[in-house]
């Protein structure tokens, strides 16, 4: 027990460390900058509740996202850009981290496989623009 404890403390640790050079510089600590950056922590465990949510997060480290947004009723418009130097395993600590941080008990998941299956299909970051705005528009974005 004790053991699959610290396992577990190792990989949220792993999550963490793996932010702070990639992603840090533009998200801060994870909760947003006014108009440039939208918040993640308290976003992400709430999009990676439906499978088609976690599907979009893969698809947004994967091919980047471009385009003006709206996240927690504020309006954002930058580039993200993508993450493929980055492995399925470290994507997927990283975004388990941020979604551990948020409020959803217990919090889900988003497995490697699912970063592999969206590694396979290379589309342009205004594509995941539209997969957005179709999820927002059926309330699975907040
Ligand atoms: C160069 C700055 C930059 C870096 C580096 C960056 N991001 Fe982003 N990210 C953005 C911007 C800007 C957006 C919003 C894009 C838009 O306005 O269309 C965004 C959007 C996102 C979204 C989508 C949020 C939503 O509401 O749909 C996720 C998830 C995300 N970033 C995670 C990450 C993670 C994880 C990393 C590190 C591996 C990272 N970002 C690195 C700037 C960055």
């Amino acid at each position: 027990m004790a053991a699959l404890a610290l396992a577990g403390c190792g990989k949220k640790g792993a999550g963490q460390k793996l932010y702070g050079p990639n992603c840090g510089i533009c998200h801060h600590g994870g909760y947003g900058l006014p108009g440039e950056v939208p918040p993640l922590v308290g976003r992400l465990d709430l999009i990676a509740k439906t499978p088609e949510g976690r599907a979009y997060l893969a698809r947004v480290m994967l091919n980047g996202l471009d385009g003006p947004i709206k996240a927690n009723g504020g309006r954002y418009n930058f580039s993200m850009p993508s993450f493929r130097r980055l492995n399925d395993e470290q994507l997927s600590l990283i975004l388990n981290w941020l979604i551990s941080r948020g409020t959803t008990n217990p919090a889900p998941v988003i497995t490697p496989n699912v970063f592999a299956a969206a590694r396979k299909e290379e589309i342009g970051s205004n594509r995941v623009h539209d997969l957005r705005e179709g999820l927002a528009a059926q309330g699975k974005i907040p």
